[in-house]
């Protein structure tokens, strides 16, 4: 059995996430099992989170694993000033592997680095959240039967937004076209755009986001305005709502065209979406926890073969 971590999303390959799209199939068919029967979870969340930890623990739960942890670091000796390197090591002599959220990037990257448990990286500041990108992989699997040559839209705080910066980096392998849409001041920072150029995937900028802007999307992926980045908040009540999406807004859309977001939102779907046949959020949210049992078992050395052979289905 071979540890893996899940740190960044732009080391997976193709296979790799079409195999771990099928596992996550398998959890959606059955969720309640007892592969991690024995072993412990460790949740450090140095940043707030309702859906990433809750699922992630549900997941664990629903795999048979206990589950330890902090959701505030202030509750925890971090408050002492023991160092990420310390508590890392400390938690590593308890838990079989640990899902962490930092605000500094690179934390999870670093916390690989050091510990002899399989890190899963659930959010580095405005750097990765891979966990949610296999999620979103599913879902947009789910809504449109594929992955390949889709058109996908982006829309928002693309500055600072993770999930589309991991978004990127996994779609290299399916020949999207993406558009991202954003004011100047939360544009897609150069380093994604040179990423797109050096592996040909094609992308146009738009700042006005109206009916025929998004009538060729296939997904329309919205994203909250994240506040806690900015150091400025005079520059964040400037484009706090710049962008909300109105059920009339959809007139145009095509019929397979689905809206997700990574939530939490704030205000930027407005509610009489919700019910609208192109939204498909809140069903994302819940595919968080089929994504995240397959990665579990992705770095624990639990197999694709290993789920579809397993006996322990509680049904
Ligand atoms: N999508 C996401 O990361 O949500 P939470 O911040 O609630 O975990």
């Amino acid at each position: 059995m071979e540890n893996h971590n899940f740190v960044n999303i732009k080391t997976l390959n193709r296979d790799e996430l079409l195999h771990l799209i099928e596992m996550a199939q398998e959890f959606e068919k059955y969720p309640n099992r007892e592969l991690l029967k024995g072993r412990v979870v460790a949740t450090l969340f140095y940043e707030p989170s309702t859906r990433t930890r809750l699922s992630f623990e549900t997941a664990a739960n629903r795999l048979g694993a206990k589950v330890i942890g902090f959701t505030d670091a202030k509750v925890s000796s971090v408050s002492k000033g023991e160092t990420l390197k310390d508590t890392i090591l400390m938690v590593s002599n308890y838990a079989d592997a640990i899902v962490m959220r930092h605000y500094i990037e690179g934390a999870a990257q670093y916390a690989s680095e050091i510990a002899p448990v399989p890190i899963i990286n659930a959010g580095d500041g405005a750097h990765q959240h891979p966990s949610q990108c296999l999620l979103d992989l599913y879902t947009i699997y789910q809504t449109q039967g594929r992955l390949e040559n889709l058109n996908i839209f982006l829309v928002g705080d693309l500055k600072y937004g993770r999930t589309v910066h991991s978004l990127i980096m996994a779609m290299r392998h399916f020949n999207p076209t993406f558009h991202f849409i954003a004011p100047k001041a939360l544009a897609m920072p150069l380093e994604y755009k040179a990423y797109c150029k050096k592996h040909n995937i094609r992308y146009i900028e738009h700042e006005e986001f109206t009916p025929d802007i998004i009538a060729n999307a296939d997904i329309l992926y919205m994203t909250r305005v994240q506040k806690e980045r900015f150091s400025d908040l005079m520059e964040y009540e400037q484009v706090k709502n710049i962008y909300i999406l109105r059920k009339d807004m959809l007139s145009k859309a095509r019929d397979n065209m689905r809206i997700l977001h990574p939530l939490p939102r704030v205000n930027e779907i407005a509610y009489d979406v919700d019910n609208d046949p192109h939204a498909y959020y809140i069903q994302q949210a819940k595919n968080g926890l089929f994504a995240r049992e397959a990665i579990y078992c992705h770095c624990l050395g639990i197999t694709l073969e290993d789920i579809r052979k397993d006996k322990t289905i509680i049904k």
